[in-house]
């Protein structure tokens, strides 16, 4: 009989070396390809970020107006699909629709698929947004970033520079983060040679669960149904007693705060009006972690990136139903990078399971 150790997470498993980005959940560090997530964020922008990404891997890598121009012309190219991801996905929500947007991009396409999956994500998103309202889609504008682009594509004029800086680092701070349950299941399903469309796609539908890039929306309930920073405690208590889950706190490697909720609470600083819902959502941070001492002590649980990130798409008056899909916005940068890498170098990633089933006689 096999015998085989069971670890339902792979907590620790190591499954393969990378160059892309590690993930320090001790010291509360985030490196990318060599760059400090602080240092990153100051210096490029989300199309630099995606550069430095692909660099040595896919065209356009290592050249961030490069990677500009083939993404400014994949939104131009994708802006010619809207009709049909409209007409096939009515009454979805954003990031189910996103998801028929990203199976519908054609296998056979000679644009680079990362500019074309890249391109595709922001123009599908607005047109999303904009149907919901009952508005036609609006036309991408090559001569901007992504981060100014999509900004203008879902408010219908440019948003100002405070705003669109605020998004660009947004895109640029999620863009990768080591081999998180999406990245994980791009590398899978690349590791079967299908393709980078269908491994951005499958990442995408691992991106969707709460416990992964769904976290945010929930995070806004939350403070929603607190209200009064004087009423987190009792508030905390009563969920702990029925079992709740945080959302925006916990996080399997980091055992210390999160250094992307840092990151993103400054951010929200730079906007104006935030002065009154940060204060608020630092004072229920406090409460929560907290509660999480007292309820489960000894788990090292901190804030995750999730947190900040709901004040921040609040800030940028982005609707909650599109948060997820608005992740998905940035990480597909890393997720084409670890497609690429998987591509390269690796094999089919194929695990044991154990079988404690029944056998035949
Ligand atoms: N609230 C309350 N308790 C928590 C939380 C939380 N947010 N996170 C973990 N715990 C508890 C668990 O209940 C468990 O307690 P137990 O030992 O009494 O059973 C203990 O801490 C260990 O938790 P695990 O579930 O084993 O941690 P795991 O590494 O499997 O899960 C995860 C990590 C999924 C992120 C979890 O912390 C969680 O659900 N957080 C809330 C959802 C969230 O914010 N997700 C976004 C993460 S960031 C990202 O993916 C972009």
């Amino acid at each position: 009989m096999l015998q085989t150790r069971v670890d339902s997470g792979l907590d620790g498993v190591v499954v393969a070396d990378t160059v892309m980005s590690e993930v320090d959940g001790e010291a509360g560090r985030l490196v990318v390809r060599g760059h400090a997530l602080q240092e990153l964020v100051a210096s490029r922008g989300f199309e630099g970020v995606a550069a430095l990404l692909w660099e040595g891997y896919a065209e356009g890598g290592g050249d961030a107006s490069a990677v500009a121009s083939g993404l400014a012309a994949a939104r131009v190219q994708a802006f010619a699909a809207v009709p049909k991801l409209l007409a096939a996905t009515r009454g979805l929500n954003p990031v189910e629709a996103l998801r028929v947007g990203i199976a519908l991009l054609p296998d056979h396409e000679t644009t680079p698929h990362h500019y074309l999956v890249c391109g595709a994500m922001p123009v599908f998103l607005a047109a999303l947004l904009n149907a919901e309202k009952g508005l036609a889609p609006i036309a991408p504008d090559p001569t901007l970033t992504t981060a100014q682009d999509l900004l203008r594509m879902i408010r219908g004029q440019r948003a100002g520079v405070v705003f669109e800086k605020a998004l660009d680092t947004y895109l640029a701070t999620i863009a990768d983060h080591g081999f998180n349950a999406s990245t994980f299941t791009a590398r899978v399903v690349a590791s079967t040679h299908a393709g980078l469309i269908s491994s951005v796609l499958a990442a995408l539908c691992a991106l969707k669960g709460p416990l992964h890039g769904g976290a945010p929306g929930p995070v806004l309930d939350m403070l929603d149904e607190i209200g009064d920073a004087a009423r987190a405690e009792a508030w905390f208590d009563d969920a702990f007693a029925k079992g709740a889950t945080l959302m925006g706190f916990g996080h399997r490697i980091y055992k210390v705060r999160d250094p992307r909720a840092d990151v993103l609470k400054a951010t929200v600083a730079t906007l104006p009006a935030t002065a009154g819902r940060l204060a608020y959502a630092t004072a229920v941070e406090k409460g929560a972690i907290a509660a999480l001492r007292k309820h489960k002590p000894g788990r090292r649980l901190d804030i995750n990136v999730e947190y900040y990130t709901a004040l921040l798409l609040e800030a940028l008056e982005v609707p909650r139903s599109a948060f997820t899909a608005l992740f998905a916005v940035g990480r597909t940068a890393g997720w084409c990078a670890h497609i690429f890498e998987q591509e390269k170098g690796g094999r089919i990633i194929r695990p044991q399971s154990n079988y404690v089933g029944p056998r035949p006689q």
